[in-house]
């Protein structure tokens, strides 16, 4: 007995349990309220089979370490009607009201989801099976990668193993493009029949000193993994959500656990997939000499996306279900991506979070350069540091320059007009119809963290001095006040505080409003999308570690000492909108501020994920309660409009009040030359 368990124990060492061999599909539900093990739905979880006797599914069970799913000792037989999602285990496509399910101690006797038990016999009946869900979960900082967890999958010609954790299953550093040569576009990866891990993250890229130029790796998340063995249901695929991070197109990785998909997949029922991309002057650096002509990294982009819709299937993911989105440089990334004809038909859903725009630093992600232009912005400083300017090649002489040197610089970081990629100096809002569903939005004082906070001099500095530190010149003051007196910003009698809130102000529509209101407007006012959802973020949970300063977050008082959301102003800075959308609070380890935090990471995950679904944030009706979830705020808290020609619409993402709005600072945004009709003048 003891030798068959320890070679069993190696057997499943070498690549886990074969999804092919298991001969079924592999569905982990779950009633996801976004608090972990500290649910009181933690435990009321299962992983459901495809149909097949008893003895199969129940193999199939123990292969995954688990075992059939039974009621508590003690509990009456009914108890599958009590998981939460059993309506769900109905409404999903598959099963039926009367469908009947394996569970444990049933082997002549099977369960519908009444609860109601009926003799079947159990080697000519096949029905679905209801495995035991003990995978732990994940944290920021722990994943349980032990072969009891693994499963794999043969995708792409190599033999993937991943593994899952409570929430969903977990494909890390899978290759989507070898290593370029330098100054190259990536092509596809395709595998030579080898075993390949996907337990482990693969590198980043190069950036600050750290990573490599080998980088192009994506982590794949999913609730279900269909029959390889069968062609999946295209009703039973889910959609997917690619994720571009953000970092100045500096940095970022698609490993941040900022955006683990645990939560999103499992609560949102979609699959996610985070890419890497590469940066600096690995992924945009342009030359004049015809051949050099960057966006690299944008190409790479594409070349993920060629991946998804190749092999996402494998994954239970829907290729003709894929929607883009990212914040900051990856909703730059994902503006250019629509804007892009090698793009133009590989996703039919975009989401841009804090996109930037307009004027000061947010000019040069959505209005282009010329290679010209970037070559003697970007390349010039980094041709003269490596001593390449004369040389024969200024490219072969950069590829020569180590990776850890050439990483070192900065000024690197340009989407450009290269006739290939991108072939506009910005999107163009007029011309034929995109297929396209948009979400769009900012924080409500996404410019802030931009800004260095005034010095805290006596007497304090002025504004002119200051904004002009800040690369800003003094705005109208009858429409910039200083100080400030916003709706939501008073003068608290700390000058530089004060200063530093009314250029936030400033900064938030020169970089981020209002370029932002005037893209929804002109795509709108020519009928361009399907549909456009436009949001502001009025609550944020700032980033720990990044900007690091103390107005993003709301002051502790006694009875909040983590911050009261609903005390005293603060700044709802960039990036702290990330934590709800993801859902990943408690997955980070951070403390819930007050009662509302959960409420409104769940209502923002739920927006999101329905956007992900069906291009629209609005959750279908009975969707969340068939997995024993509830709308959050009730269903007072209305409808989510979406932005219409004439009617300029957003959704001012607050607790406990979600609630329309029309679009904000026209006046100030006409002051700065950035008024509604900025791009019609493009
Ligand atoms: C997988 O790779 C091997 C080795 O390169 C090759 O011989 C085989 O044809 C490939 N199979 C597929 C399906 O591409
Ligand atoms: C560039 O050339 C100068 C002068 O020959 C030399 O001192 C310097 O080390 C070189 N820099 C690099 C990065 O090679
Ligand atoms: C602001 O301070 C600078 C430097 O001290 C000074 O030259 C300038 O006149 C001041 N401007 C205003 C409007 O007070
Ligand atoms: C002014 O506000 C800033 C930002 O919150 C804070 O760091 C600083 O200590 C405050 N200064 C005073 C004198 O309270």
């Amino acid at each position: 007995m003891r030798f068959v368990g320890v070679t069993l124990a190696l057997a499943s060492l070498a690549a886990g349990e074969s999804l092919k061999q298991l001969d079924t599909s592999l569905t982990i539900l779950t009633s996801n309220d976004l608090q972990g093990d500290a649910s009181p739905n933690a435990d009321k979880t299962v992983i459901l089979t495809d149909a097949h006797p008893y003895q199969d599914v129940s193999g199939v069970c123990s292969k995954l370490g688990e075992q059939l799913w039974g009621p508590g000792k003690g509990q009456c037989k009914r108890n599958i009607a009590a998981l939460p999602f059993s309506e769900y285990l109905k409404g999903d496509g598959v099963a039926g009201a009367s469908s009947k399910f394996w569970v444990s101690g049933s082997d002549s006797k099977a369960v519908d989801v009444a609860g109601r038990y009926s003799d079947v016999n159990p080697s000519k009946s096949r029905f679905r099976g209801l495995c035991t869900n003990t995978a732990p979960f994940s944290t920021q900082s722990s994943q349980d990668t032990d072969a009891k967890w693994q499963i794999s999958l043969d995708v792409n010609n190599q033999t993937l193993t991943g593994f899952r954790d409570r929430l969903s299953f977990r494909f890390l550093g899978i290759r989507y493009a070898p290593q370029p040569q330098r100054f190259t576009y990536s092509s596809s990866f395709k595998g030579s029949g080898e075993a390949a891990s996907a337990l482990s993250y693969g590198s980043q890229c190069i950036q600050g000193g750290s990573g490599s130029e080998d980088c192009l790796f994506l982590n794949v998340w999913t609730p279900y993994l269909p029959n390889p063995n069968s062609k999946p249901k295209k009703k039973a695929l889910r959609p997917v959500g690619v994720w571009i991070h953000g970092g100045a197109f500096t940095g970022g990785t698609a490993n941040d656990a900022t955006f683990d998909g645990a939560n999103i997949v499992s609560r949102g029922d979609m699959v996610l997939v985070a890419i890497n991309y590469r940066l600096l002057a690995f992924g945009f650096l342009a030359l004049k000499d015809g051949k050099t002509n960057g966006n690299y990294g944008l190409a790479d982009q594409i070349t993920a996306l060629d991946w998804v819709r190749t092999h996402i299937h494998n994954f239970g993911g829907d290729k003709d279900r894929i929607t883009v989105f990212g914040q900051s440089a990856g909703a730059a990334s994902v503006r250019a991506l629509i804007a892009s004809p090698k793009a133009a038909g590989k996703f039919s859903g975009a989401i841009m979070l804090s996109g930037l725009g307009g004027i000061n630093y947010g000019t040069t992600y959505s209005q282009y350069y010329t290679i010209n232009e970037q070559a003697t912005v970007a390349a010039t400083p980094i041709l003269a540091a490596t001593n390449c300017t004369d040389a024969p090649s200024q490219a072969d002489c950069l590829r020569a320059v180590p990776a850890s040197t050439l990483s070192t610089f900065n000024s690197a970081r340009y989407l450009v007009v290269d006739g290939t990629y991108l072939t506009t100096p910005t999107l163009p809002t007029k011309g034929p119809h995109l297929p396209l569903n948009l979400m769009m939005g900012i924080t409500h004082d996404d410019g802030a963290p931009f800004l260095s906070f005034p010095p805290t001099t006596t007497p304090p500095i002025n504004q002119t001095t200051y904004l002009a530190s800040q690369g800003f010149t003094v705005p109208p003051p009858a429409l910039f006040p200083f100080p400030p007196t916003t709706t939501t910003t008073t003068t608290t009698g700390n000058a530089s505080l004060d200063l530093y809130t009314a250029a936030a102000r400033l900064a938030t529509d020169g970089i981020f409003r209002c370029a932002g209101q005037a893209t929804a407007a002109s795509l709108l006012a020519h009928q361009r999308l399907n549909a456009l959802y436009y949001y502001e973020f009025d609550r944020t949970y700032q980033t720990k570690g990044w900007p690091g300063t103390d107005v993003c977050e709301p002051r502790a008082t006694a009875a909040h000492p983590h911050g009261d959301p609903s005390g005293a102003p603060y700044l709802k800075c960039h990036s702290g909108e990330l934590y709800y959308v993801f859902g990943n609070l408690w997955r980070q380890g951070l403390p819930l501020r007050d009662e509302g935090d959960l409420g409104f990471a769940r209502l923002v995950l739920d927006g999101f994920a329905a956007f992900v679904r069906r291009g629209d944030p609005n959750v279908e009706g009975g969707w969340l309660r068939a997995r024993g979830l509830q709308v959050e705020g009730g269903e007072g808290v209305g409808r989510w409009e979406p932005s219409r020609k004439g009617k300029l619409t957003m959704r001012v993402l607050d607790w406990p009040t979600p609630r329309q709005s029309g679009f904000r600072e026209l006046e100030q945004c006409e002051g700065l030359g950035l008024g509604l009709d900025y791009y019609e003048k493009k």
